[in-house]
């Protein structure tokens, strides 16, 4: 079993990043099992916490529960052309110390959303950027940018549209085929 590890960067109660993600968890084949992992309580990071004897209860846990992970999907908004500062933060706390940074050699793929025309373009790589030190292997094609992302989710937060619903399969597809090139 493959265990994709998905991190959403909003807390947003109705966050359509978090919808999207839901959805997106849905289209993973057999044999790929998908999980969410909390983001919301890692404390800001500080570089006195890469000592082993100063790491706060939920930088450890959040540390332990990636290491069991196989690869990451991150599905996020952007904030002022970036990424959250909430996600960014999980990313730092993730990547030390650097000898035992949890991304290291992980498969990752991005879909960057907005309610907006913008799509998270800005996001989308600038996460790109720190993924590629963290030495990830990131999905390079088909690139997502979801734009008007409250129009494709109906009120139960599910994606109808039939050619979104087919690109997000496409997308997923193609992460698996780079998951299955860095299997051991
Ligand atoms: C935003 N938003 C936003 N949208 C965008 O397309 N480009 C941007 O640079 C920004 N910047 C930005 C900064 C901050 C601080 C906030 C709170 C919001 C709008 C953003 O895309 C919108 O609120 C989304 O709904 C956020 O995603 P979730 O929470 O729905 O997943």
């Amino acid at each position: 079993m493959t265990k994709v590890g998905i991190l959403v960067g909003s807390l947003r109660k109705e966050s359509f990043s978090k919808k999207i993600a839901e959805n997106v968890a849905e289209l993973f084949p057999e044999g790929y099992e998908t999980e969410f992992v909390n983001i919301g309580d890692i404390p800001l990071y500080n570089q006195d916490f890469d000592d082993e004897n100063n790491v706060p209860e939920e930088i450890a846990t959040f540390r332990y529960k990636m290491k069991q992970i196989d690869a990451v999907l991150f599905v996020t908004p952007e904030y002022n052309r970036s990424i959250p500062a909430v996600l960014k933060n999980a990313v730092d706390a993730g990547s030390r110390p650097k000898s035992e940074s949890v991304w290291n050699g992980k498969p990752a793929a991005i879909i960057s959303q907005s309610p907006g025309n913008l799509s998270g373009f800005g996001a989308n790589h600038h996460l790109r950027q720190s993924l590629v030190s963290l030495n990830m292997p990131v999905l390079q094609q088909p690139e997502a940018y979801l734009a008007n992302s409250a129009a494709l989710l109906d009120e139960n937060g599910i994606i109808s549209n039939e050619g979104t619903i087919q690109f997000l399969q496409l997308f997923v597809d193609a992460f698996v085929a780079l998951m299955e090139k860095y299997k051991g």
